[in-house]
């Protein structure tokens, strides 16, 4: 995962990629680079071990400027994280470099055959083969060169190339990791990611695999790998250029964490008809007739994703009675799936880019299902492809966690799931309504739970000594348990597991003793009875853990007294309709995640972090 950056124009490249790659930075940070040209033929490379202020302090010490470049930051893959490892990466004369996100799977068979040629190699990675084919095969025209060279290439690859010797061009190739180019006013950029552009434009062109852009100081022009010219329509991305600033916040996972409840608001409303409770879905090419001819609905998703998913298929069950099978994309794109035109299939993804939900949504559409996406970004390749989008309105999502990304999608399949229901006419009208007020009051809910995080942050310090956790949910729950787990992982670096409580008794309970804390969702409805039962089977759980010396955090409804009896800690989260409770059980262990990580992002609070941002004071005395 590697993020790049380009500019062409008027101004002063250098800055401008810096800016981008800080955005980038979360994507990859053993080492950047970048390389600009000035009109005298001088091509210069800048590139750092490290952090992005590695390459800052280089550049302060040996200044590089022109008014077209390409930069990258590096996550490696091929090659250490060195120096001489980092973007951008040179031909024999260095005339030509080029940055790269991807794998080049034939590297190894073109490096020799390249160096048999007489090419000589600096540097241990995949990359640099592509800046010698395109040594091999510049006569003049950088176009021409990239073309021939991708055609040799296989694995997948999004890459940004400039020369010496065919200048004030940027040649850009996708197939595989996305490649979106801006349009400003006599400037154009490229990049892996809207966000480290969008500072400059909000009008974006998205290339599709086996597309190349050529920009010049004069426009963006688009074609094929086999030179044939592509018309795209501009899409414009409507998300706000400061939504891209911390905004007083320590790092942006704390940030988008904060902005759940004006995401999962915005997600909501101009969807949902308040007198009737009826739902809105005019986004997309489904006819509303056809929501309930679905024999079966399908999801695939990745990661956090594949989690929201997992809590989509009880709402999706419960509201719609339609039986609904949840995918890994990367399983369900390799095993010949049954899908039918009685299938709908969902596919769930932030970024909207995520190669194997791409490949998998290619299959079922292939198959003949009609495929309805839920994604964050509008004109991604997911989107693009589906006959629907229902967009989750979470704004740019930076955070190398998905936070706020994953509450939206909740919130999208709850309203996927009133449709649905609404089509079959399991959900009467009176239900529709309460469910709808449910609903419209999470923000408010979340709201409250972010306000305590004070609480959260004494026991991200309480786990701090312990090396695994164990995260247990029951029913709706469980897919939580599943992404608070992910999260303490991804972000903490601590080994963490989520599992079905039920399960726990068929063997994992041998694990349980006093170096195990284990965080157990369980929260209620008093409404339903099916969430009363899976609560007193989650209270016999902790019992179980209590009787192994287990340290056990409950997250549980308000007032909830028997949970408190027994556990060691709890979590309180506002009463509300079993569906709906994942959307703030989550966020506790967000928060808890973060606030584990490390010292330095512990200081300041969520409540104070927000209170710098938006000016309003939330915050509770700590408990
Ligand atoms: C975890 C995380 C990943 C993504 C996954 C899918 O915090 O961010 O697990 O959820 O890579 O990405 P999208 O949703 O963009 O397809």
């Amino acid at each position: 995962m590697c993020g790049i950056v380009g500019y062409i124009g008027t101004q002063p490249a250098v800055p401008i990629i810096l800016e981008g790659l800080k955005r980038l930075e979360y994507r990859g940070y053993d080492s950047a680079g970048l390389a600009v040209c000035c009109g005298d033929n001088q091509l210069q490379v800048r590139r750092a071990q490290g952090k992005l202020r590695n390459l800052e302090k280089a550049i302060q010490l040996n200044p590089a400027e022109g008014f077209y470049g390409i930069g990258h930051t590096r996550w490696a893959t091929h090659g250490r994280p060195t120096e001489e490892n980092a973007h951008p990466h040179r031909d024999c004369k260095g005339d030509i470099v080029v940055v790269h996100n991807g794998i080049v799977e034939n590297y190894l068979s073109l490096k020799q055959q390249l160096q048999a040629e007489g090419h000589v190699f600096q540097t241990e990675t995949d990359t640099e083969v592509i800046a010698h084919l395109v040594e091999k095969h510049f006569q003049g025209n950088l176009e021409e060169a990239v073309r021939a060279t991708v055609k040799e290439l296989t694995g997948v690859f999004a890459m940004a190339v400039i020369s010496r010797s065919d200048q004030s061009k940027i040649v850009a190739a996708r197939s595989g990791p996305p490649v979106v180019i801006g349009l400003g006013d006599q400037e154009f950029f490229v990049a892996s990611d809207v966000t480290a552009i969008l500072a400059h434009t909000q009008d974006m062109l998205f290339l599709d695999d086996g597309e190349m852009a050529i920009l010049t100081p004069t426009g963006a022009q688009l074609c094929d790998f086999d030179g044939r010219q592509v018309s795209r329509q501009v899409s414009r991305i409507l998300w706000n250029p400061i939504e891209v600033e911390k905004g007083g916040y320590q790092h942006f996972m704390l940030k988008e964490i904060c902005e759940q409840p004006r995401a999962v608001r915005d997600t909501t409303l101009g969807r949902v008809g308040l007198d009737t409770g009826r739902i809105f879905l005019n986004e997309m090419d489904i006819a509303p007739a056809e929501f309930s001819q679905f024999r079966q609905v399908r999801i695939i998703a990745c990661g956090t994703s594949w989690h929201a998913a997992l809590a989509g298929k009880f709402m999706i069950e419960r509201l719609a009675r339609v039986p609904v099978e949840v995918d890994y994309s990367s399983e369900f794109r390799y095993r010949d799936p049954i899908v039918s035109e009685h299938t709908l299939t969902v596919v769930i993804s932030q970024s909207g880019e995520t190669a194997d939900t791409l490949a998998a949504q290619r299959e079922a559409k292939q198959k003949g299902s009609k495929t309805l996406a839920i994604c964050n970004v509008a004109g991604s390749m997911i989107t693009r492809e589906a006959a629907g989008t229902i967009y989750t309105h979470a704004g740019p999502e930076i955070g190398v966690a998905s936070t706020k990304a994953f509450t939206c999608q909740l919130t999208a399949l709850f309203i996927l799931a009133m449709r649905l229901g609404q089509a079959n006419h399991s959900l009467d009208e009176s239900t529709s309504r309460c469910l709808m007020q449910e609903l419209l009051g999470i923000p408010g809910k979340l709201e409250e739970v972010l306000s305590n995080d004070a609480v959260y942050e004494a026991l991200a310090r309480r786990l701090h000594h312990f090396r695994n956790a164990l995260f247990l949910g029951r029913g709706i729950h469980y897919p939580i348990a599943l992404e608070g787990a992910l999260k303490l992982k991804e972000i903490s670096y601590i080994h963490a597991e989520g599992y079905p409580a039920g399960e726990m008794k068929h063997g994992p309970n041998a694990l349980i003793d006093e170096n195990l804390p284990v965080v157990v969702l369980a929260t209620r409805d008093p409404a339903s009875s099916e969430s009363r039962v899976l609560y007193e089977k989650t209270l016999s759980n902790i019992q179980e853990v209590k009787a192994r010396d287990g340290l056990v955090i409950a997250v549980v409804t308000e007032g909830d007294d028997d949970a408190r009896k027994i556990a060691d800690h709890v979590i309180e989260i506002p009463r509300t309709s079993e569906l709906l409770a994942p959307i703030l059980e989550i966020v506790p262990l967000q928060l808890m995640a973060s606030y584990r990580r490390a010292p330095r992002l512990r200081r300041g609070s969520a409540a104070q972090s927000r209170q710098k941002c938006d000016g309003r004071v939330t915050a509770r005395a700590p408990v």
